[in-house]
């Protein structure tokens, strides 16, 4: 195990009826709250209404229109009202996008700087405080402190880490509303999440494996039940929590991590505007196919601990669990390969050049240039 430091200073509060309760998260001190919005989804679920009832006698600013893959270019006029306003707290009310661009935006109330020069930096820690109203489980924004910014003018997606949500308000039932479409590929973004934590190099904890392998055996139990009863409450709070625990610190503690998956995946999503989790799905058994010789320890265990797979050789028992973590994929309604998504060759030498100039060497054994991305995503066709 490596050494590492644990924090994580978000209050989860979990559960029916708890947007009631954000009037008493957000500090008496604060004088003025923005809160940002997506693109009116909350209008039509209800969302928005316990909201406001919550925030009664507070002095509240809306910002609206975060779009999903939030662009650099809305979240400019966020900061500028919020400057003009004197905003002091933020609350986003939504899914990772919202909460990803109330991220920058908190950075942005604090700086003079360009907002893209912070994401650029990497890392900003001087931020107004946040809270989250989360209204779809998948990114696990509303638990960590990363944000992924679009920049449209330049199809760029680039990640960056900034300060955590002081609080985090999760009711299952504000997420009966989703489409399936958007349930599908929360369930796939949570379990890449998972997958890129946990699909390294073996035996460097029990207690992260244990506790990687029983998210992933949840998600996998629970995605077809969602899909035959998408207002289950249960199903709905199973699936929340796991989307926040697959990405809050508490299953890498001490082990390294991949994320090459989802580095090729922000690149598909900035060239050809295809939703997160949906690119997802579509990289990941290229990652696993590719890399099965440096990752087949880990492959054996977790198609033995997460698929029961126990027959067979060694290259044979590698082969169905990559099966069936693209037949996980496929049953939720995803497509696996880059051609029925329209994704070609244009995308893969672009994303190969990109991996290069920035001079990336990716993954749990630092060794996936662009020369590696091409052979995943050429996997992937
Ligand atoms: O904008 P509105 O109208 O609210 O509609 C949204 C949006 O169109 C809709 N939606 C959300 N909650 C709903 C709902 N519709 C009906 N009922 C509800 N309860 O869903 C659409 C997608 O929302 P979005 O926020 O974009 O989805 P998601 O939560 O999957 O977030 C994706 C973004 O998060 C980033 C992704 O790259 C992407 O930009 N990620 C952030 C991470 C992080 N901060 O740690 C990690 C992830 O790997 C991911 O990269
Ligand atoms: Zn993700």
């Amino acid at each position: 195990m490596k050494n590492f430091t644990f924090y994580n200073p978000t209050r989860l509060v979990f559960g029916k009826g708890s947007i009631a309760r954000l009037g008493r998260e957000i500090p008496a001190s604060v004088s003025r709250i923005m809160v940002t919005f997506g693109g009116g989804s909350v209008r039509r679920n209800g969302v928005y209404e316990q909201v406001i009832e919550a925030l009664k006698g507070r002095d509240v600013v809306e910002f609206w229109g975060i779009e999903p893959n939030p662009a650099v270019e809305t979240l400019r006029k966020a900061v500028a009202l919020g400057k003009e306003k004197g905003v002091d707290f933020l609350l986003a009310v939504g899914g990772g996008s919202v909460i990803d661009g109330t991220k920058l935006i908190a950075a942005g109330l604090k700086s003079e700087r360009d907002l893209w020069d912070l994401v650029l930096s990497r890392r900003v820690t001087d931020t107004v405080p946040m809270g989250t109203v989360l209204t779809l489980p998948a990114t696990g924004s509303e638990m960590n402190n990363g944000a992924v910014i679009s920049r449209t003018e330049t199809h760029e997606k680039l990640d960056f880490h900034c300060s955590y949500p002081v609080f985090s308000i999760l009711d299952p039932e504000v997420t009966f509303s989703l489409p399936a479409r958007q349930v599908a590929c929360g369930l796939a973004d949570t379990f890449v999440h998972i997958m890129e934590q946990y699909m390294t190099t073996p035996r460097q904890s029990r207690i992260m494996d244990e506790w990687a392998e029983g998210l992933l055996r949840t998600v996998i139990e629970i995605a077809p039940k969602i899909q035959a009863d998408p207002k289950n409450y249960d199903l709905m709070a199973d699936f929340m929590l796991s989307a926040t625990m697959g990405l809050n610190g508490f299953i890498t503690m001490g082990v390294t991590e991949d994320w090459v998956t989802h580095m090729i995946g922000h690149e598909i999503t900035a060239l050809n505007g295809i939703t997160h989790g949906a690119t997802l799905a579509m990289v990941l058994p290229g990652t696993l196919r590719v890399l099965r010789e440096q990752k087949g320890d880990k492959l054996l265990q977790y198609g033995e601990r997460v698929w029961g797979i126990r027959d067979g050789s060694r290259e044979e028992r590698i082969d169905r669990a990559i099966e069936k973590t693209e037949g996980f994929f496929r049953a939720l309604g995803l497509s696996t390969r880059l051609g029925e998504e329209h994704v070609g060759e244009e995308t893969i030498a672009e994303i190969e050049r990109r991996f290069n100039e920035r001079g990336y060497a990716l993954g749990e054994a630092g060794n996936v240039t662009g020369a590696v991305a091409r052979k995943i995503l050429e996997c992937c066709k």
